[in-house]
């Protein structure tokens, strides 16, 4: 018999072993089932349209943490297929007192993550749009969304930006799915955001390789006045619309 602390020591297949001679809660099987599904569904096909695309479990896990640890309530997902990737963040979204809104526009995947959310028992955190991501997009309220996970047609994210950006609270987080395993294909759309002075972002090296880029609340900087008094350090702000701020910085004669 192995034990916990021995299995350690052996890797993560032996982790896995372990794992899954455990006994599985209903949503873990369900997760299982979906992987095995993905699996063999998308090598059964090559249109696009009939793939699965999930993201890997370690992307579900990822997710799960980034949720948690930001205490993400308003998740937003562009990119359903049939809801795997949903459920990692719906399951974390229970415990942060959240829901997730996911948008499909493929009526048949559509129809699958309907069932896959009812046998979850995680509907209630769940709101399923069957609509097209742009268009969905521009009815979602200015700075409302916590987390954003983007996981959808690469090709339009570009044209998405504009209101990805803008429906991110400060402080909100994009996720961005295949940063690593379609490299040239994001490129254009990752530099994009990382040239936008609003937001600070890093390549994450999980599953197909993770893009996060975060809201920057302001953009602090420290000016060094030479005019001023020897001992004096005037710590301002370079970029910000608080209006305080921008108060402070007229009293200041700045
Ligand atoms: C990579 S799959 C999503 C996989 C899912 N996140 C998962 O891991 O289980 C991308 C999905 O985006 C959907 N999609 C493509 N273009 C879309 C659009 N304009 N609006 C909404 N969904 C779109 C596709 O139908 C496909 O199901």
């Amino acid at each position: 018999m192995i034990s916990d602390s021995v299995s350690l020591h052996l890797g993560n297949t032996t982790i896995g072993n372990l794992r899954s001679n455990k006994m599985q809660s209903p949503l873990e099987a369900l997760k299982t089932e979906l992987e095995h599904f993905g699996e063999k569904n998308d090598n059964a096909y090559s249109e696009r349209s009939k793939r699965m695309l999930n993201i890997t479990r370690d992307t579900g896990e990822f997710l799960s943490v980034m949720v948690r640890a930001t205490a993400a309530r308003h998740i937003l997902e562009i990119g359903t297929s049939n809801g795997y990737s949903t459920l990692w963040l719906a399951e974390a979204a229970c415990t942060t007192g959240g829901s997730v809104t996911t948008v499909e526009s493929s009526a048949y995947k559509a129809g699958l993550a309907s069932d896959t959310f009812s046998r979850s028992g995680l509907s209630e955190y769940v709101t399923l749009v069957h609509d097209d991501a742009g268009a969905t997009l521009t009815r979602v309220t200015d700075a409302s969304i916590d987390l954003l996970f983007l996981d959808s047609e690469r090709s339009e994210y570009r044209a998405w930006w504009d209101q990805i950006r803008r429906v991110l609270r400060p402080g909100g987080l994009l996720i961005v799915d295949n940063a690593i395993s379609h490299r040239e294909q994001m490129t254009p759309f990752l530099n994009l955001v990382e040239s936008d002075k609003d937001f600070t972002s890093i390549l994450v090296p999980v599953g197909k390789g993770e893009f996060l880029a975060v809201k920057v609340r302001v953009t602090p900087s420290v000016v060094m006045t030479g005019n001023r008094p020897s001992k004096g350090i005037f710590i301002g702000f370079r970029q910000t619309r608080h209006p305080k701020v921008s108060a402070f910085l007229r009293s200041a004669s700045l």
